[in-house]
């Protein structure tokens, strides 16, 4: 849904702190900003003066010890990792043609589901002043895990040159470590509907609203971001309709299966500043919020900052939900004209800040900070949450984990997922299914054996080893685990060993009888006969069954060859 466009970067100078390595480097008219981070990926977007093929360096424990080329070559790029692990702390920087960036850093969110999350969001901060500094200076020093937007994000109209110097520029600093969803505002609606400002971005899309209305998961928290401009008409109605963003609301919200739902854009339903309770908002989408249990609503228009008591159709309710204006980002503030209505808890028209919020299981916390750090409100939400669900566990019995080569194992799994399926990787490039699977080593070395366990979309693995030892009676051949001696060696294996380097492919699954190799061992010499002693199967009883009965099989087979 995202779509390029050129800037005009004309006398665009970004207060960026670079060192150039030569004088024919490109530099950065754009800082690093981070986008749709989630739990495995982060994009890293940045734009440069002159066309060139950069890259970011980025790891974790504070070394940037990998390397990904953008896949452009252009002045604009987004680059996108992938492969993270969540909740991780990850250093990146970036190397544009001889210029690079100072080290920065930025946390993978956490796994779905994790009940523990910190945001923070406020609105009508555009403006590359003083006061919007001021804010985002407060904000990032709080470390919240993402910044949502609630509209008035680059005024006066939000044209590319006012996206850069009034978003880009000032909050530069935070933008590059903590990732922003952004909902458009009136002043952005000002210029082509807004297009511009989502263009700049890489935000989350829904199919009828791209990046104007969107959601996702951060944690156990589903966040939607509404249009609010486009619901009550400002725009022209060719990219967004009220109609289709209510359904998809309403579609998004019965979806979700997260433990806090909230919801955020411009226009606020319930405010006494100056502009007031936008009314189509409260009668279009209050009943869906009810309906779908969304815990919270946050939204801006207003210069200043107000909280409802628990709201439900056009009155108070035990059981409705808070509707907060955060106006307060940087703008201007302006006087409450009337009295205080009797359904606002509190409001404030004298201090800029941002609203800073800690979910952590059924408890949300929330405080209204200025920009020097004073609390000017704070409200708690309470809820019952089912009991949070154990991570899955994979319990395995080995029965034969050491033995001498020919060795017959027998794996068990104990999944706690229940009907999961098992994949057994036996680390000799053989695999098979099953609780239970016998598996024959027929050459010596240590090997590591995964199992996966699989049901739906949950995966859990387990590993173990197994030593396979050289029987002392056997010519000597190389194990998988030591170098060659130079010695003769008998015929090779059938099947890869350990030592081979992986391929990167998982081993094809064994059809049949998984635990028979596709071609039977030829027994070592003087083994036709059976002694478990000799081939170091005594430490079970399982272990004992099936190398004899393999061996037997074995034999017999080599007798009726001979
Ligand atoms: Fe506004």
């Amino acid at each position: 849904m995202h779509r390029f466009r050129p800037l005009a970067l004309g006398a665009v100078a970004a207060a960026i702190t670079l060192s150039a390595a030569n004088a024919d480097a490109a530099s950065l008219t754009r800082a690093p900003y981070l986008q749709r981070v989630g739990p495995d990926t982060a994009t890293i977007a940045f734009r440069l003066d002159s066309p060139c093929v950069p890259s970011v360096r980025y790891g974790t424990n504070g070394a940037a010890s990998q390397t990904l080329a953008s896949s452009d070559n252009g002045k604009v790029h987004a680059v996108v990792l992938t492969g993270l692990t969540p909740a991780t702390e990850y250093t990146y920087e970036v190397e544009a043609c001889g210029t690079g960036t100072a080290p920065k850093h930025f946390s993978t969110a956490p796994v779905p589901g994790t009940r523990r999350v910190h945001f923070a969001a406020t609105g009508d901060f555009g403006t590359g002043g003083p006061e919007q500094k001021a804010v985002f200076t407060s904000m990032h020093a709080a470390r919240p895990e993402l910044f949502i937007t609630l509209g008035d994000n680059a005024y006066s109209d939000g044209t590319e040159q006012e996206i850069q110097d009034n978003f880009f520029v000032p909050m530069a600093d935070l933008l590059a470590e903590v990732p922003v969803y952004a909902s458009l505002g009136n002043h952005e609606y000002n210029t082509d509907d807004g297009q511009p400002f989502v263009d700049n971005l890489y935000l989350p899309t829904s199919p009828t609203g791209g990046e104007r209305y969107y959601s996702f998961d951060w944690g156990h928290v589903h966040f939607a971001a509404l249009d609010s401009s486009c619901a009550i008409g400002l725009g022209d109605g060719k990219r967004c309709t009220l109609k289709d963003q209510k359904q998809w609301l309403e579609q998004d919200l019965s979806n979700s299966r997260a433990d806090w739902k909230i919801v955020f854009f411009h226009h606020p339903p319930w405010s006494s500043g100056k502009h007031g309770s936008q009314l189509l908002m409260r009668r279009e989408f209050t009943p869906i919020f009810e309906r779908y249990g969304v815990d919270m609503v946050l939204s801006g228009h207003d210069h200043n900052y107000e909280r409802t008591r628990l709201m439900k159709g056009n009155g108070e309710a035990s059981d409705g939900l808070p509707y907060l204006v955060v106006g307060s980002g940087g703008k201007n503030l302006r006087t409450f004209k009337g009295s205080q209505p009797a359904w606002s808890v509190t409001r404030n028209d004298t201090d800029f800040g941002y609203l800073d919020v800690k979910v952590e299981e059924g408890t949300l916390d929330a405080r209204m900070v200025t920009a020097t750090g004073e609390v000017l409100d704070s409200f708690t939400l309470t809820k019952q949450l089912p009991p949070a669900p154990q991570p899955a566990t994979l319990a395995l019995t080995v029965e034969g984990e050491r033995g001498v080569a020919p060795h017959q194992v027998l794996f068990r799994a104990t999944p706690s997922l229940p009907g999961a399926s098992v994949i057994w990787d036996f680390g000799d490039g053989q695999a098979a299914e099953g609780l239970e699977v016998p598996h024959l080593y027929t050459q010596p070395g240590t090997y590591s054996v995964t199992a996966t366990a699989t049901a739906g979309d949950q995966t859990v693995t387990s590993t173990t080893t197994v030593v396979v030892e050289q029987d002392d009676q056997t010519p000597t051949s190389p194990t998988p685990s030591e170098p060659s001696t130079g010695e003769p060696t008998p015929e090779p294996p059938t099947s890869p060993t350990p030592s081979e380097p992986s391929t990167g492919e998982p081993p094809a699954p064994v059809t049949g009888d998984p635990g028979l190799p596709p071609t039977l061992p030829e027994p070592p010499p003087g083994m036709d006969g059976l002694d478990p002693e000799a081939m170091g199967c005594s430490t079970g009883a399982m272990a004992t069954l099936f190398p004899a009965g393999v061996l037997l099989l074995a034999g017999a087979l080599r007798r009726r060859r001979r």
